[in-house]
């Protein structure tokens, strides 16, 4: 018995073949129709895709499959083929006696932009053993991209990248190096970061050649170049702080982030460059950096150990704290964002001992703090931070959600957890 038949469905084709020992389909699936396939008979089968694009759905795990591709289930799997374009897919399996044994479900139009996509792009995060890289990378693999990690590991741990599934690898940016693979998006996150760091020429190369092979890698690759630039340039400067304002460099940190700022202005007409000055960054993942930690990482420490929080002072000294899960958001969508430098802070500006206040609520405590001189050149400590967050929220799209206090709720359930 062979059969040949075509019918034609309000979600496209499907074209039979079918005899005792071997059993053929073509599915012609139109664009945003979604298929569901069953048979129940103790057999396995196999999907080519012939053209087009298709998500394919087996138990909770999504593949984009493209042409080429193919993929055999075996009874029992639940499985079903969205049309991300028209598409066309070939399904073979053996010794079905007659259609009767298939049964398909069509489950109607889907809206694509509701789907949730695995993407198809590769990233690069350098830095991501690092505090914000870390965050940033496992965002990344949770959103479906493909993620590479590189970091030299000089300060940051692998420890921070628990449940991450991409590869690893150890590469410091700032000598030649070389990645085979297809990158689509580059995050540069790696950079000497503690501005008390002892070696100002070591850290202005460190910073400058790191990138400049960074902005060769993305050439190369026609790649988008997302990079972390700072708000240690403004200084001591007016607040809430501008990006075209005047720049006040107060440490070498400061000076080879504002070079970076300075280069990427001259490739913002020849390539997706997008520099973001990330203010004062709280969070997951960020104990290893000891004293370079943040502040709210430290006082809420003492605070935990019915200790006096320690302010220089008289704490009166204004932060833009801002929680990491709204950088790593503001860093994805800068991915769209035009070419440009942006502010990544959250516009409000809290004095330490307004934290502290938070900081007791939330711990449940009822410290005062003790205040000490600050041991620092005046000349190179920053005393206040706040952005102005105007550029970032027109041309990013973004805007922190987080509240202080959310964000440190959040951060110290984390740490419970931990
Ligand atoms: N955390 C903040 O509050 C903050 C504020 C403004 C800007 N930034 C910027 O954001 C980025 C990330 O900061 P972070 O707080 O996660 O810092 P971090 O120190 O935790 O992370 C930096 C990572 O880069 C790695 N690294 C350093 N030099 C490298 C090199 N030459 N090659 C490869 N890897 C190298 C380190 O091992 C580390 O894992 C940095 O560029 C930093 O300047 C951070």
């Amino acid at each position: 018995m062979t059969q040949h038949k075509e019918v034609q469905k309000k979600w496209g084709k499907e074209l039979w073949i079918a005899n005792y020992d071997y059993c053929g389909k073509l599915l012609i699936l139109n664009k945003g129709f979604r298929c569901s396939m069953h048979y129940h008979k103790n057999k396995d089968e196999t999907f080519y895709i012939n053209k087009g694009k298709v998500l394919m759905e087996i138990d909770n795990e999504k593949k984009i499959m493209l042409p080429g591709d193919s993929v055999r289930l075996t009874q029992g799997m639940k499985h079903r083929f969205t049309g991300l374009e028209n598409s066309e897919i070939m399904e073979f399996s053996t010794h079905h006696e007659d259609e009767d044994s298939y049964r398909d479900e069509v489950s109607g139009e889907v809206d694509l932009t509701k789907l949730n996509l695995p993407k198809e792009e590769t990233c690069l995060v350098t830095g991501g053993a690092g505090f914000i890289g870390s965050n940033l990378s496992l965002e990344l693999e949770k959103q479906g991209y493909k993620v590479i990690v590189i970091d030299n590991f000089s300060t940051g741990t692998k420890e921070n990248l628990k449940g991450f599934k991409g590869e690893i690898r150890e590469i410091d940016v700032s000598r030649p190096f070389e990645i085979k693979e297809k990158i689509n998006i580059i995050f540069h996150q790696a950079a000497i970061t503690d501005p008390r760091f002892k070696d100002d020429n070591e850290m202005l190369r460190a910073n400058l050649e790191g990138f400049k092979n960074i902005i060769q890698l993305a050439k190369k690759n026609d790649a988008k170049l997302i990079y972390a630039s700072t708000a240690n340039l403004y200084g001591n400067a007016k607040t809430p702080m501008k990006e075209d304002q005047e720049k006040e460099i107060i440490t070498t940190y400061g000076k080879s982030k504002l070079e970076m700022d300075n280069i990427a202005e001259q490739l913002k007409d020849q390539m997706h460059i997008v520099g973001l000055r990330y203010f004062n960054v709280f969070g997951p993942r960020e104990s290893f950096k000891g004293r370079a930690a943040s502040m709210i990482l430290h006082l809420s420490s003492q605070m935990k150990e019915n200790k006096k929080p320690r302010l220089f002072k008289h704490g009166e000294q204004k932060r833009d704290h801002i929680y990491v899960k709204d950088v790593v958001q503001a860093t994805i969508k800068a991915t769209e964002a035009k070419s440009g430098i942006y502010n990544v802070g959250t516009g409000i500006a809290t004095s330490f001992n307004e934290l502290i206040n938070i900081l007791n609520e939330i711990l449940k405590k009822d410290l005062h703090p003790e205040y000490f001189d600050n041991p620092y050149n005046l000349k190179t400590y920053q005393s206040n931070t706040q952005a102005d967050t105007s550029l970032a929220e027109q041309n990013l799209r973004w805007k922190a959600r987080y509240t202080l206090k959310q964000g440190i709720k959040d951060y110290m359930g984390w740490l419970e957890n931990e």
